[in-house]
């Protein structure tokens, strides 16, 4: 019941402007090649991607949510983008949740799991990446949240020394600070997914479930293009990947010209999968890679490392 109200909750808000509104792509009247001379493809992890953008975790568990997650499953394999699914978190309590998790892709958890729920998440999965989430502020808000987190950090640790496949330290919407990214990198994690404010905000949602609304603490954290400042100077140490508030092809151009690897999307692509169905997510999809084509062309990056830096803030 929780996860449908989330869902339910984030569905209902729709982002309008984002920190990215604040900046503006380099702009060629004169273009210099045509569409097949451009290459999407990107490296995250060690892995090649065909395209820049793939869906986010979002949530998993109960019948309602693992529906949800082998749709993106079935579409994403169509569509050649990368799916990283929701938190493993109900699998590991129950059988059919563990059997209905999409495998061989990406495994989530809360940095709240102990090395050896880590352990267990991975090898049942058999998946690529390890996907550790942190949701501080979330677990603060929520009710039945964590109250104690002495043990994150250690988690986190034990998990860079025990775990041999790429781990992803990823925010939840809520931006990530320079300490935070140091941490991974003095931890020699494969990337950061960035993940900032203006999108999802758990701060909201879990206001809009209480009695007692907080609504002040919607505003603690950094904005997806703010965290993407931050985390510039650090590209050359640690795969960045952004996500938060993403809405169309030139947010995911954006972030990537600002030194994103990757960007992820997860609430705009799950009101389309909810409201109008799997075709026309497909459709938008396909559209959403043919534009990213449309604006490197524009922008005279034939790939993705060429754009960076073709960008002004305004
Ligand atoms: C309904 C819902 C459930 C989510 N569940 C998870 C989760 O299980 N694990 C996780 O790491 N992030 C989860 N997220 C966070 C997203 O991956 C992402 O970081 C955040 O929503 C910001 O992106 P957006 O603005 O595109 O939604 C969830 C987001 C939504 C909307």
């Amino acid at each position: 019941m929780r996860k449908k109200d989330h869902i339910n909750i984030a569905l209902a808000e729709k982002t309008e402007n984002t920190s990215l509104d604040n900046y503006k792509i380099d702009y060629n009247s004169i273009p210099k090649f045509g569409i097949d001379d451009v290459d999407t493809s990107t490296k995250v992890c060690g892995y090649s991607w065909k395209y820049p953008f793939f869906i986010n975790a979002i949530t998993a568990g109960g019948e309602y949510c693992n529906n949800i997650n082998k749709q993106f499953e079935k579409i994403c394999t169509e569509c050649e983008i990368e799916f990283f699914p929701g938190s493993y978190s109900p699998a590991l309590k129950n059988e059919t949740d563990k059997i209905n998790y999409p495998k061989s892709r990406s495994v989530n958890l809360g940095l709240d799991k102990n090395i050896d729920q880590i352990k267990d998440a991975v090898k049942q999965t058999n998946a690529k990446y390890l996907q550790l989430h942190t949701n501080p502020l979330q677990e603060m808000i929520m009710p039945e949240g964590d109250r104690n987190f002495e043990n994150w950090l250690t988690n986190l640790t034990n998990a860079s020394k025990k775990i041999d496949i790429p781990i992803i330290l990823k925010e939840t919407g809520f931006g990530m600070s320079s300490e935070t990214i140091k941490t991974a990198i003095n931890l020699k994690l494969a990337a950061v997914d960035i993940s900032g404010l203006h999108g999802t905000n758990f701060a909201r949602i879990e206001n809009g479930r209480s009695s007692s609304p907080s609504p002040y603490l919607e505003e603690i954290g950094y904005s997806t293009a703010e965290s993407l400042e931050i985390a510039k100077s650090y590209r050359n140490d640690i795969d960045i990947i952004a996500s938060g508030g993403i809405r169309n092809p030139l947010d995911v151009v954006k972030c990537l010209a600002l030194g994103a690897k990757a960007v992820g999307v997860s609430r705009v692509f799950l009101d389309i999968l909810i409201n109008e169905g799997e075709d026309a997510l497909r459709r938008e999809i396909n559209k959403w890679k043919l534009e990213i084509k449309y604006l490197m062309i524009l922008m005279h990056a034939k790939n993705v490392n060429e754009l960076f830096g073709k960008i002004r803030k305004i």
